[in-house]
Protein backbone atom coordinates (compact mmCIF):
# COMPACT_ATOMS: atom_id res chain seq x y z
CA UNK A 1 0.00 0.00 0.00
CA UNK A 2 1.38 3.45 -1.48
CA UNK A 3 1.57 5.94 1.77
CA UNK A 4 0.03 9.17 0.80
CA UNK A 5 2.92 12.00 2.00
CA UNK A 6 0.74 14.12 4.96
CA UNK A 7 0.42 18.07 3.44
CA UNK A 8 0.73 21.14 5.53
CA UNK A 9 -2.52 23.77 4.99
CA UNK A 10 -0.05 25.83 3.36
CA UNK A 11 1.28 23.19 0.95
CA UNK A 12 -2.47 21.76 0.17
CA UNK A 13 -3.86 25.41 -0.15
CA UNK A 14 -0.59 26.18 -2.98
CA UNK A 15 -1.52 22.73 -4.68
CA UNK A 16 -5.63 23.55 -5.13
CA UNK A 17 -4.48 27.00 -6.32
CA UNK A 18 -2.08 25.78 -8.61
CA UNK A 19 0.25 28.38 -7.92
CA UNK A 20 3.15 26.37 -8.93
CA UNK A 21 1.92 25.63 -12.59
CA UNK A 22 0.92 29.44 -12.80
CA UNK A 23 2.66 30.91 -16.10
CA UNK A 24 4.24 33.33 -13.98
CA UNK A 25 7.77 34.50 -14.99
CA UNK A 26 10.91 33.25 -13.91
CA UNK A 27 13.58 35.43 -12.44
CA UNK A 28 17.40 35.17 -12.60
CA UNK A 29 19.28 35.72 -8.89
CA UNK A 30 20.77 39.14 -10.14
CA UNK A 31 17.36 40.57 -10.53
CA UNK A 32 16.25 40.40 -6.91
CA UNK A 33 17.54 44.04 -6.75
CA UNK A 34 14.88 46.93 -6.08
CA UNK A 35 15.49 48.60 -9.13
CA UNK A 36 13.68 45.85 -11.07
CA UNK A 37 10.74 45.68 -8.60
CA UNK A 38 10.14 49.81 -8.43
CA UNK A 39 6.37 48.81 -10.27
CA UNK A 40 5.66 46.28 -7.92
CA UNK A 41 6.45 49.20 -5.72
CA UNK A 42 4.03 51.57 -7.45
CA UNK A 43 1.44 48.46 -7.33
CA UNK A 44 2.08 47.99 -3.52
CA UNK A 45 1.20 51.68 -3.05
CA UNK A 46 -1.96 51.67 -5.35
CA UNK A 47 -3.38 48.59 -3.15
CA UNK A 48 -2.75 50.46 -0.35
CA UNK A 49 -4.60 53.98 -1.18
CA UNK A 50 -7.53 51.66 -2.40
CA UNK A 51 -7.94 49.48 0.58
CA UNK A 52 -7.39 53.34 2.53
CA UNK A 53 -9.58 54.77 0.74
CA UNK A 54 -12.57 52.32 0.79
CA UNK A 55 -12.37 52.77 4.96
CA UNK A 56 -12.47 56.32 4.71
CA UNK A 57 -15.34 56.15 2.64
CA UNK A 58 -18.00 54.96 5.33
CA UNK A 59 -16.96 58.42 6.66
CA UNK A 60 -16.85 61.25 4.45
CA UNK A 61 -19.86 62.46 3.25
CA UNK A 62 -19.75 64.59 0.54
CA UNK A 63 -22.80 67.53 1.74
CA UNK A 64 -20.38 68.02 4.43
CA UNK A 65 -17.05 67.46 3.16
CA UNK A 66 -14.76 69.68 5.13
CA UNK A 67 -16.62 68.79 8.57
CA UNK A 68 -16.77 65.24 7.41
CA UNK A 69 -12.97 65.56 7.18
CA UNK A 70 -12.25 67.14 10.38
CA UNK A 71 -14.28 64.35 12.07
CA UNK A 72 -12.16 61.56 10.64
CA UNK A 73 -9.08 63.30 11.97
CA UNK A 74 -10.15 64.14 15.26
CA UNK A 75 -13.20 61.84 16.43
CA UNK A 76 -13.25 58.75 14.00
CA UNK A 77 -10.36 56.12 15.67
CA UNK A 78 -7.13 56.21 14.37
CA UNK A 79 -9.04 58.30 11.60
CA UNK A 80 -5.93 60.57 11.45
CA UNK A 81 -3.97 57.57 10.39
CA UNK A 82 -5.94 56.43 7.47
CA UNK A 83 -6.53 59.65 6.00
CA UNK A 84 -2.70 60.94 6.41
CA UNK A 85 -1.67 57.83 5.04
CA UNK A 86 -4.41 57.84 2.30
CA UNK A 87 -2.91 61.32 0.60
CA UNK A 88 0.63 60.18 1.20
CA UNK A 89 0.15 56.75 -0.29
CA UNK A 90 -0.91 58.57 -3.25
CA UNK A 91 1.87 60.93 -3.17
CA UNK A 92 4.30 58.12 -2.59
CA UNK A 93 2.63 56.58 -5.73
CA UNK A 94 3.03 59.03 -7.78
CA UNK A 95 6.57 59.46 -6.85
CA UNK A 96 7.24 55.73 -7.87
CA UNK A 97 5.38 56.48 -10.80
CA UNK A 98 8.17 58.83 -11.77
CA UNK A 99 11.23 56.80 -10.40
CA UNK A 100 9.44 53.80 -12.08
CA UNK A 101 9.26 55.39 -15.51
CA UNK A 102 12.41 56.98 -16.00
CA UNK A 103 14.44 53.82 -14.93
CA UNK A 104 12.51 51.96 -17.27
CA UNK A 105 13.82 54.53 -20.17
CA UNK A 106 17.47 54.43 -18.94
CA UNK A 107 17.24 50.55 -18.85
CA UNK A 108 15.32 50.56 -22.15
CA UNK A 109 12.74 48.81 -20.69
CA UNK A 110 10.42 50.47 -23.30
CA UNK A 111 11.80 49.28 -26.62
CA UNK A 112 10.50 46.05 -28.55
CA UNK A 113 9.06 43.91 -27.04
CA UNK A 114 7.54 46.07 -23.86
CA UNK A 115 6.05 49.29 -26.44
CA UNK A 116 2.57 48.29 -24.92
CA UNK A 117 4.12 48.44 -21.47
CA UNK A 118 5.33 51.97 -21.84
CA UNK A 119 2.16 53.24 -23.70
CA UNK A 120 -0.52 51.78 -21.04
CA UNK A 121 2.67 53.25 -18.40
CA UNK A 122 1.78 56.74 -19.76
CA UNK A 123 -1.66 56.05 -19.34
CA UNK A 124 -1.56 54.74 -16.15
CA UNK A 125 0.11 57.68 -14.76
CA UNK A 126 -2.20 59.82 -16.24
CA UNK A 127 -4.61 58.67 -14.84
CA UNK A 128 -2.50 58.62 -11.16
CA UNK A 129 -2.44 62.52 -11.15
CA UNK A 130 -6.44 63.01 -12.22
CA UNK A 131 -7.30 60.53 -9.57
CA UNK A 132 -5.15 62.39 -7.23
CA UNK A 133 -6.61 65.60 -8.16
CA UNK A 134 -9.92 64.60 -8.09
CA UNK A 135 -9.56 63.46 -4.11
CA UNK A 136 -7.07 66.28 -3.44
CA UNK A 137 -10.45 68.25 -3.98
CA UNK A 138 -12.90 66.39 -2.09
CA UNK A 139 -11.61 67.89 0.74
CA UNK A 140 -12.80 71.05 0.42
CA UNK A 141 -10.22 73.20 1.82
CA UNK A 142 -9.18 75.80 0.32
CA UNK A 143 -6.02 74.32 -1.19
CA UNK A 144 -8.33 72.09 -3.57
CA UNK A 145 -11.20 74.51 -4.30
CA UNK A 146 -8.85 76.95 -5.93
CA UNK A 147 -7.34 73.44 -7.38
CA UNK A 148 -10.88 73.15 -9.27
CA UNK A 149 -11.15 76.91 -10.24
CA UNK A 150 -7.77 77.36 -12.41
CA UNK A 151 -8.31 73.88 -13.80
CA UNK A 152 -11.72 75.15 -15.12
CA UNK A 153 -10.34 78.45 -16.17
CA UNK A 154 -7.77 76.93 -17.99
CA UNK A 155 -9.96 74.69 -19.71
CA UNK A 156 -12.70 77.34 -20.99
CA UNK A 157 -9.60 79.46 -21.46
CA UNK A 158 -8.56 77.52 -24.65
CA UNK A 159 -11.71 78.33 -26.63
CA UNK A 160 -11.64 74.78 -27.84
CA UNK A 161 -15.72 74.12 -28.75
CA UNK A 162 -16.61 71.75 -25.90
CA UNK A 163 -14.46 72.76 -23.26
CA UNK A 164 -17.43 74.91 -21.47
CA UNK A 165 -19.13 71.18 -21.43
CA UNK A 166 -16.04 69.24 -20.66
CA UNK A 167 -15.70 71.44 -17.58
CA UNK A 168 -19.35 71.25 -16.44
CA UNK A 169 -19.13 67.44 -16.99
CA UNK A 170 -16.24 67.42 -14.76
CA UNK A 171 -16.84 69.95 -12.10
CA UNK A 172 -20.67 69.95 -12.20
CA UNK A 173 -21.95 73.40 -10.30
CA UNK A 174 -17.93 74.35 -10.13
CA UNK A 175 -15.42 75.59 -7.03
CA UNK A 176 -18.00 77.89 -6.11
CA UNK A 177 -20.87 75.17 -4.75
CA UNK A 178 -18.19 74.94 -2.06
CA UNK A 179 -18.90 77.55 -0.62
CA UNK A 180 -22.96 77.52 -0.46
CA UNK A 181 -24.95 77.50 2.53
CA UNK A 182 -27.00 74.25 0.95
CA UNK A 183 -25.44 71.20 1.78
CA UNK A 184 -27.69 69.74 -1.65
CA UNK A 185 -25.97 72.60 -3.83
CA UNK A 186 -22.40 70.73 -2.06
CA UNK A 187 -23.04 67.38 -2.91
CA UNK A 188 -23.46 68.32 -6.45
CA UNK A 189 -20.08 69.58 -6.20
CA UNK A 190 -18.51 66.73 -3.57
CA UNK A 191 -20.58 63.58 -5.21
CA UNK A 192 -19.06 64.15 -8.75
CA UNK A 193 -15.63 64.57 -7.58
CA UNK A 194 -16.19 61.64 -5.26
CA UNK A 195 -17.32 59.76 -8.59
CA UNK A 196 -14.37 60.57 -10.41
CA UNK A 197 -12.35 60.16 -8.13
CA UNK A 198 -13.64 56.07 -7.42
CA UNK A 199 -13.76 55.78 -11.16
CA UNK A 200 -10.62 56.90 -12.28
CA UNK A 201 -9.06 54.39 -9.83
CA UNK A 202 -11.21 51.46 -11.22
CA UNK A 203 -9.66 52.39 -14.43
CA UNK A 204 -5.88 52.47 -12.76
CA UNK A 205 -7.34 49.07 -11.40
CA UNK A 206 -8.32 47.51 -14.59
CA UNK A 207 -5.20 49.41 -16.79
CA UNK A 208 -3.15 47.68 -14.33
CA UNK A 209 -3.89 44.19 -14.58
CA UNK A 210 -3.00 44.33 -18.68
CA UNK A 211 0.48 46.17 -17.44
CA UNK A 212 1.55 43.69 -15.79
CA UNK A 213 -0.05 40.95 -17.64
CA UNK A 214 2.48 42.21 -20.11
CA UNK A 215 4.88 42.07 -17.65
CA UNK A 216 4.37 38.84 -17.15
CA UNK A 217 4.33 37.41 -20.46
CA UNK A 218 7.79 38.89 -21.38
CA UNK A 219 9.53 38.90 -17.75
CA UNK A 220 11.67 42.12 -16.77
CA UNK A 221 14.30 43.57 -19.00
CA UNK A 222 17.16 41.53 -18.88
CA UNK A 223 20.73 43.63 -17.85
CA UNK A 224 22.23 45.33 -20.60
CA UNK A 225 25.19 43.24 -19.72
CA UNK A 226 22.93 39.88 -20.84
CA UNK A 227 21.61 41.35 -23.48
CA UNK A 228 21.71 44.77 -25.35
CA UNK A 229 19.81 44.43 -28.36
CA UNK A 230 16.32 44.60 -28.73
CA UNK A 231 14.28 42.21 -28.67
CA UNK A 232 15.33 42.28 -24.87
CA UNK A 233 14.28 38.80 -23.06
CA UNK A 234 14.96 35.83 -21.84
CA UNK A 235 13.57 32.63 -24.30
CA UNK A 236 11.54 30.27 -22.66
CA UNK A 237 14.42 27.62 -22.50
CA UNK A 238 16.89 30.37 -20.92
CA UNK A 239 14.08 31.09 -18.23
CA UNK A 240 14.18 27.07 -17.55
CA UNK A 241 17.25 27.93 -15.38
CA UNK A 242 16.07 31.01 -13.00
CA UNK A 243 13.96 30.49 -9.73
CA UNK A 244 10.17 29.66 -10.25
CA UNK A 245 7.97 32.28 -9.10
CA UNK A 246 6.60 30.84 -6.26
CA UNK A 247 8.02 31.14 -3.04
CA UNK A 248 10.69 33.31 -3.58
CA UNK A 249 9.28 36.25 -5.84
CA UNK A 250 6.22 36.52 -3.52
CA UNK A 251 8.72 36.41 -0.03
CA UNK A 252 10.93 39.22 -2.10
CA UNK A 253 7.55 40.89 -3.27
CA UNK A 254 6.29 40.85 0.34
CA UNK A 255 9.66 42.71 2.06
CA UNK A 256 8.86 45.48 -0.86
CA UNK A 257 4.92 45.64 -0.47
CA UNK A 258 5.83 45.89 3.15
CA UNK A 259 8.14 48.52 3.42
CA UNK A 260 6.16 50.17 0.72
CA UNK A 261 3.38 50.29 3.74
CA UNK A 262 5.99 50.99 6.37
CA UNK A 263 7.06 54.37 4.51
CA UNK A 264 3.64 55.64 3.59
CA UNK A 265 2.56 55.12 7.38
CA UNK A 266 5.33 56.43 8.62
CA UNK A 267 5.95 59.78 6.75
CA UNK A 268 2.78 61.72 6.84
CA UNK A 269 2.23 60.72 10.68
CA UNK A 270 5.71 62.45 11.34
CA UNK A 271 4.45 65.02 9.30
CA UNK A 272 1.46 66.08 11.06
CA UNK A 273 3.63 66.34 14.13
CA UNK A 274 6.29 68.92 12.55
CA UNK A 275 5.24 72.59 13.17
CA UNK A 276 5.56 75.37 10.30
CA UNK A 277 5.55 72.85 7.51
CA UNK A 278 5.74 74.13 4.20
CA UNK A 279 1.58 73.93 2.83
CA UNK A 280 2.03 71.95 -0.07
CA UNK A 281 3.56 68.46 1.92
CA UNK A 282 1.47 68.89 5.02
CA UNK A 283 -1.04 65.90 5.87
CA UNK A 284 -3.32 68.67 7.32
CA UNK A 285 -5.91 70.34 5.28
CA UNK A 286 -5.71 73.83 4.82
CA UNK A 287 -8.67 75.83 6.12
CA UNK A 288 -12.10 75.96 4.47
CA UNK A 289 -12.71 77.42 1.38
CA UNK A 290 -14.40 80.61 1.96
CA UNK A 291 -13.49 81.14 5.65
CA UNK A 292 -11.80 83.71 7.02
CA UNK A 293 -8.16 82.19 7.52
CA UNK A 294 -8.66 80.82 3.65
CA UNK A 295 -8.26 84.71 2.79
CA UNK A 296 -4.18 84.50 4.45
CA UNK A 297 -3.84 81.14 2.50
CA UNK A 298 -1.48 81.44 -0.54
CA UNK A 299 -3.22 79.54 -3.51
CA UNK A 300 -1.38 76.47 -4.60
CA UNK A 301 -1.83 73.82 -6.62
CA UNK A 302 -0.93 70.09 -5.49
CA UNK A 303 2.45 69.88 -5.52
CA UNK A 304 2.56 67.13 -8.39
CA UNK A 305 0.80 70.04 -10.68
CA UNK A 306 3.35 72.77 -9.07
CA UNK A 307 5.47 72.24 -12.54
CA UNK A 308 2.40 72.77 -14.68
CA UNK A 309 1.15 75.92 -12.38
CA UNK A 310 4.51 77.46 -13.22
CA UNK A 311 4.33 76.94 -16.26
CA UNK A 312 1.39 79.01 -16.82
CA UNK A 313 3.56 81.95 -15.76
CA UNK A 314 5.68 81.79 -18.90
CA UNK A 315 5.71 84.56 -21.31
CA UNK A 316 6.92 84.76 -24.96
CA UNK A 317 9.91 86.60 -25.99
CA UNK A 318 7.47 89.46 -26.94
CA UNK A 319 6.56 89.66 -23.10
CA UNK A 320 3.16 88.47 -24.12
CA UNK A 321 1.47 85.59 -21.66
CA UNK A 322 0.72 82.09 -22.91
CA UNK A 323 -2.83 81.76 -24.00
CA UNK A 324 -4.41 78.51 -22.21
CA UNK A 325 -5.03 77.03 -25.87
CA UNK A 326 -1.10 77.17 -25.97
CA UNK A 327 -0.17 75.88 -23.04
CA UNK A 328 -2.66 72.71 -23.22
CA UNK A 329 -1.25 72.22 -26.80
CA UNK A 330 2.02 72.02 -25.28
CA UNK A 331 0.59 69.65 -22.61
CA UNK A 332 -1.04 66.95 -25.19
CA UNK A 333 1.94 67.16 -27.81
CA UNK A 334 4.14 66.41 -24.74
CA UNK A 335 2.25 63.59 -23.61
CA UNK A 336 1.54 62.18 -27.08
CA UNK A 337 5.78 62.25 -27.73
CA UNK A 338 5.77 60.52 -24.08
CA UNK A 339 3.40 57.88 -24.69
CA UNK A 340 4.56 57.03 -28.48
CA UNK A 341 8.23 57.32 -27.26
CA UNK A 342 8.65 53.59 -28.10
CA UNK A 343 7.86 54.40 -31.76
CA UNK A 344 9.86 57.70 -32.40
CA UNK A 345 13.14 56.30 -30.64
CA UNK A 346 13.83 53.76 -33.44
CA UNK A 347 17.65 53.13 -32.08
CA UNK A 348 18.16 49.14 -31.89
CA UNK A 349 20.40 49.53 -28.89
CA UNK A 350 19.82 49.33 -25.37
CA UNK A 351 22.92 51.74 -24.64
CA UNK A 352 22.70 54.65 -23.62
CA UNK A 353 25.22 56.07 -26.29
CA UNK A 354 23.28 54.38 -29.20
CA UNK A 355 20.04 56.75 -28.06
CA UNK A 356 21.64 60.19 -27.30
CA UNK A 357 19.03 62.68 -28.46
CA UNK A 358 16.01 60.95 -26.29
CA UNK A 359 18.18 60.20 -23.19
CA UNK A 360 19.12 64.02 -23.36
CA UNK A 361 15.36 64.42 -23.71
CA UNK A 362 14.28 62.26 -20.78
CA UNK A 363 17.13 63.68 -18.69
CA UNK A 364 15.84 67.40 -19.36
CA UNK A 365 12.15 66.27 -18.62
CA UNK A 366 13.16 65.31 -14.99
CA UNK A 367 15.47 68.37 -14.69
CA UNK A 368 12.68 70.56 -15.70
CA UNK A 369 9.97 68.91 -13.41
CA UNK A 370 12.31 69.66 -10.70
CA UNK A 371 13.00 73.07 -11.37
CA UNK A 372 9.64 74.11 -12.21
CA UNK A 373 8.43 72.49 -9.68
CA UNK A 374 10.94 74.35 -7.00
CA UNK A 375 10.12 77.70 -9.16
CA UNK A 376 6.23 77.45 -9.16
CA UNK A 377 6.68 76.75 -4.96
CA UNK A 378 9.20 79.60 -4.54
CA UNK A 379 7.17 82.59 -6.98
CA UNK A 380 3.41 81.02 -7.01
CA UNK A 381 1.67 82.96 -9.59
CA UNK A 382 4.51 85.72 -11.05
CA UNK A 383 4.95 86.02 -14.66
CA UNK A 384 8.53 84.25 -15.66
CA UNK A 385 9.88 86.95 -18.71
CA UNK A 386 11.53 85.19 -21.43
CA UNK A 387 15.02 86.39 -20.37
CA UNK A 388 14.54 84.23 -16.68
CA UNK A 389 13.50 81.23 -18.65
CA UNK A 390 16.65 81.26 -20.51
CA UNK A 391 18.90 81.49 -17.68
CA UNK A 392 17.08 79.13 -15.73
CA UNK A 393 16.64 76.45 -18.06
CA UNK A 394 19.26 76.85 -20.87
CA UNK A 395 22.29 75.78 -18.59
CA UNK A 396 21.03 72.48 -17.99
CA UNK A 397 20.05 71.92 -21.57
CA UNK A 398 23.37 72.26 -22.63
CA UNK A 399 25.15 71.03 -19.45
CA UNK A 400 23.30 67.41 -20.02
CA UNK A 401 23.93 67.72 -24.19
CA UNK A 402 28.14 68.08 -23.67
CA UNK A 403 27.93 65.20 -20.90
CA UNK A 404 25.59 63.02 -23.80
CA UNK A 405 27.91 63.74 -26.50
CA UNK A 406 31.27 63.14 -25.21
CA UNK A 407 30.31 61.02 -22.69
CA UNK A 408 32.77 57.89 -23.89
CA UNK A 409 31.38 54.89 -25.41
CA UNK A 410 33.29 52.31 -23.66
CA UNK A 411 32.15 52.15 -20.30
CA UNK A 412 28.27 53.73 -21.92
CA UNK A 413 25.76 53.20 -19.41
CA UNK A 414 24.71 55.09 -16.36
CA UNK A 415 24.24 52.14 -14.54
CA UNK A 416 27.74 51.49 -14.52
CA UNK A 417 29.03 54.93 -13.90
CA UNK A 418 26.73 54.74 -10.88
CA UNK A 419 27.91 51.31 -9.60
CA UNK A 420 31.68 52.96 -10.10
CA UNK A 421 31.19 54.83 -7.56
CA UNK A 422 29.91 52.45 -5.03
CA UNK A 423 32.05 50.11 -5.92
CA UNK A 424 33.57 48.54 -2.54
CA UNK A 425 37.40 48.89 -1.65
CA UNK A 426 37.40 49.73 2.18
CA UNK A 427 39.93 52.36 3.33
CA UNK A 428 40.85 53.61 6.44
CA UNK A 429 38.87 57.01 5.53
CA UNK A 430 35.61 55.06 4.28
CA UNK A 431 35.84 54.06 8.25
CA UNK A 432 36.28 57.45 9.85
CA UNK A 433 33.37 58.42 7.02
CA UNK A 434 31.12 55.99 8.65
CA UNK A 435 32.27 57.03 12.36
CA UNK A 436 31.61 60.64 12.03
CA UNK A 437 28.66 60.55 9.70
CA UNK A 438 27.00 58.34 12.10
CA UNK A 439 27.56 60.53 15.02
CA UNK A 440 26.67 63.57 13.10
CA UNK A 441 23.38 61.49 12.36
CA UNK A 442 22.50 60.54 15.95
CA UNK A 443 23.34 64.30 16.76
CA UNK A 444 20.94 65.98 14.55
CA UNK A 445 18.16 63.11 14.94
CA UNK A 446 17.61 64.04 18.23
CA UNK A 447 17.84 67.97 17.61
CA UNK A 448 15.50 67.39 15.41
CA UNK A 449 13.14 64.81 17.96
CA UNK A 450 13.73 67.86 20.65
CA UNK A 451 13.23 70.48 18.33
CA UNK A 452 11.41 69.42 15.31
CA UNK A 453 11.32 72.60 13.13
CA UNK A 454 11.16 72.54 9.57
CA UNK A 455 15.08 73.36 9.29
CA UNK A 456 16.42 71.22 11.73
CA UNK A 457 14.35 68.44 9.37
CA UNK A 458 15.78 69.67 6.40
CA UNK A 459 19.52 69.62 8.13
CA UNK A 460 19.00 66.13 9.26
CA UNK A 461 18.44 64.64 5.63
CA UNK A 462 21.94 65.18 4.27
CA UNK A 463 23.37 63.59 6.85
CA UNK A 464 21.30 61.10 6.72
CA UNK A 465 21.92 60.71 3.39
CA UNK A 466 25.73 60.60 3.98
CA UNK A 467 25.66 58.08 7.13
CA UNK A 468 23.44 55.88 4.61
CA UNK A 469 26.26 55.96 1.71
CA UNK A 470 29.43 55.79 3.88
CA UNK A 471 27.65 52.57 6.33
CA UNK A 472 26.62 51.14 2.51
CA UNK A 473 30.23 50.96 1.94
CA UNK A 474 31.26 49.33 5.69
CA UNK A 475 28.10 47.00 6.50
CA UNK A 476 29.07 44.29 4.13
CA UNK A 477 32.56 44.40 5.69
CA UNK A 478 30.98 44.25 9.22
CA UNK A 479 28.09 41.80 9.22
CA UNK A 480 31.54 39.51 7.34
CA UNK A 481 29.92 39.24 4.09
CA UNK A 482 33.28 40.96 2.64
CA UNK A 483 36.63 40.35 4.48
CA UNK A 484 39.10 43.16 3.87
CA UNK A 485 42.64 41.81 2.44
CA UNK A 486 45.44 42.96 2.97
CA UNK A 487 45.57 45.52 0.02
CA UNK A 488 42.09 46.89 1.12
CA UNK A 489 40.27 44.98 -1.95
CA UNK A 490 36.98 43.33 -0.06
CA UNK A 491 36.65 39.07 -0.78
CA UNK A 492 33.13 37.51 -0.63
CA UNK A 493 33.17 35.10 2.35
CA UNK A 494 29.58 34.37 3.71
CA UNK A 495 30.20 31.85 6.45
CA UNK A 496 28.86 33.62 9.81
CA UNK A 497 26.59 36.27 7.74
CA UNK A 498 23.74 34.59 7.84
CA UNK A 499 24.15 33.72 11.77
CA UNK A 500 24.64 37.63 12.24
CA UNK A 501 21.11 37.49 9.68
CA UNK A 502 19.24 35.52 11.70
CA UNK A 503 20.62 37.26 15.15
CA UNK A 504 19.59 40.67 13.53
CA UNK A 505 15.82 38.64 12.53
CA UNK A 506 15.29 37.59 15.92
CA UNK A 507 15.70 41.25 17.54
CA UNK A 508 13.56 42.51 15.29
CA UNK A 509 10.92 40.01 16.21
CA UNK A 510 12.00 41.08 20.19
CA UNK A 511 11.96 44.60 19.05
CA UNK A 512 8.22 44.66 16.79
CA UNK A 513 6.65 42.80 19.77
CA UNK A 514 7.28 45.95 22.04
CA UNK A 515 6.09 48.48 19.92
CA UNK A 516 3.28 46.45 19.42
CA UNK A 517 2.49 46.49 22.90
CA UNK A 518 3.76 50.40 22.74
CA UNK A 519 0.77 50.96 20.17
CA UNK A 520 -1.69 49.40 22.91
CA UNK A 521 -0.97 51.81 25.20
CA UNK A 522 -0.77 54.94 22.78
CA UNK A 523 -3.89 56.81 22.14
CA UNK A 524 -6.54 56.12 19.03
CA UNK A 525 -8.31 59.63 18.82
CA UNK A 526 -7.65 62.84 17.31
CA UNK A 527 -3.93 63.47 16.29
CA UNK A 528 -2.33 62.04 19.15
CA UNK A 529 -3.34 59.18 17.13
CA UNK A 530 -0.73 60.18 14.72
CA UNK A 531 2.28 58.43 17.23
CA UNK A 532 0.39 54.96 16.50
CA UNK A 533 0.64 55.48 12.37
CA UNK A 534 4.14 56.13 13.47
CA UNK A 535 4.78 53.37 15.42
CA UNK A 536 2.99 50.81 13.03
CA UNK A 537 5.10 52.53 10.20
CA UNK A 538 8.46 51.36 12.15
CA UNK A 539 6.90 47.75 12.75
CA UNK A 540 5.92 47.52 9.09
CA UNK A 541 9.66 48.52 8.01
CA UNK A 542 11.02 46.21 10.50
CA UNK A 543 8.83 43.22 9.05
CA UNK A 544 10.09 44.45 5.64
CA UNK A 545 13.44 44.04 6.48
CA UNK A 546 13.35 40.72 8.11
CA UNK A 547 11.53 39.44 5.13
CA UNK A 548 14.45 40.63 3.58
CA UNK A 549 17.07 39.14 6.03
CA UNK A 550 14.73 35.89 5.46
CA UNK A 551 15.24 35.78 1.66
CA UNK A 552 18.68 36.53 2.33
CA UNK A 553 19.54 33.64 4.54
CA UNK A 554 17.23 30.94 2.85
CA UNK A 555 18.02 32.01 -0.72
CA UNK A 556 21.25 33.78 -1.64
CA UNK A 557 23.89 31.58 -2.24
C1 LIG B 1 1.13 54.14 -12.18
C2 LIG B 1 1.06 52.92 -12.02
C3 LIG B 1 2.01 51.82 -12.47
C4 LIG B 1 2.00 50.59 -11.91
C5 LIG B 1 1.11 50.12 -10.77
C6 LIG B 1 3.00 49.80 -12.61
C7 LIG B 1 3.31 48.49 -12.31
C8 LIG B 1 4.27 47.72 -12.95
C9 LIG B 1 4.68 46.39 -12.56
C10 LIG B 1 4.13 45.62 -11.36
C11 LIG B 1 5.62 45.98 -13.43
C12 LIG B 1 6.37 44.63 -13.39
C13 LIG B 1 7.84 44.77 -13.08
C14 LIG B 1 8.22 45.68 -11.96
O1 LIG B 1 7.86 45.41 -10.82
O2 LIG B 1 8.86 46.72 -12.25
C15 LIG B 1 5.83 47.05 -14.39
C16 LIG B 1 6.71 47.00 -15.44
C17 LIG B 1 6.85 48.00 -16.39
N1 LIG B 1 6.23 49.23 -16.38
FE1 LIG B 1 4.92 49.88 -15.01
N2 LIG B 1 3.59 50.57 -13.58
C18 LIG B 1 3.03 51.82 -13.53
C19 LIG B 1 3.39 52.92 -14.29
C20 LIG B 1 4.29 52.86 -15.35
C21 LIG B 1 4.76 54.01 -16.10
C22 LIG B 1 4.40 55.45 -15.78
C23 LIG B 1 5.58 53.52 -17.09
C24 LIG B 1 6.31 54.27 -18.16
C25 LIG B 1 5.84 55.28 -18.78
C26 LIG B 1 5.63 52.09 -16.96
C27 LIG B 1 6.31 51.22 -17.79
C28 LIG B 1 6.65 49.92 -17.49
C29 LIG B 1 7.57 49.10 -18.26
C30 LIG B 1 8.26 49.50 -19.56
C31 LIG B 1 7.70 47.90 -17.56
C32 LIG B 1 8.64 46.72 -17.91
C33 LIG B 1 9.86 46.86 -17.01
C34 LIG B 1 10.96 45.87 -17.34
O3 LIG B 1 10.83 45.15 -18.33
O4 LIG B 1 11.98 45.83 -16.60
N3 LIG B 1 4.86 51.72 -15.87
N4 LIG B 1 4.99 48.09 -14.08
Amino acid sequence: MVEEKKEGIIDSVIDRVGIKEAPLFRTPDYMYNISYWLGGMVAAAFAYTVITGLLLLMYYQPAYAYQSTMNIIYNVPYGAILLFSHLYGAYIMIILAYIHMFRNFYVGAYKKPRELQWVTGVLLLALTLGASFFGYSLVSDVLGVNAIDIGSELMVGTGIPGATTLVNWLFGPGGSAALSSSPEVRSELFDRLLGWHILLVFLIGVLFMFHLMLAERYGMTPSKKEKSKVPAYYTKEEQLRFNEWWPRNFVYMLSIVLLTWGVILFVPNLLANINGLPIVINPYPAPQAGSPQAIHTEPYPPWFFLFLYKFVDFELPNGQPLTPILVMAVLVIGLLVLMFLPFLDTSDSLLLTRRKFWTWIMTLLAIYMVELSVWGYLQPGVPAPFSEQVVLLAPPAIIVGLIILFWPSKDNNAVGAIKFLFRFQLTPLDILLASVSTLALAGTAVNFLVEPTVINGIALAPVAMLAVYSLRRVAPYIVGRKKIMANGQGSVGVSWSKNAAMVAMFAILIISIGLMVLMWTLPSVGPQATYAGMDLGVILMLWGIAVQLYHYIVYVR
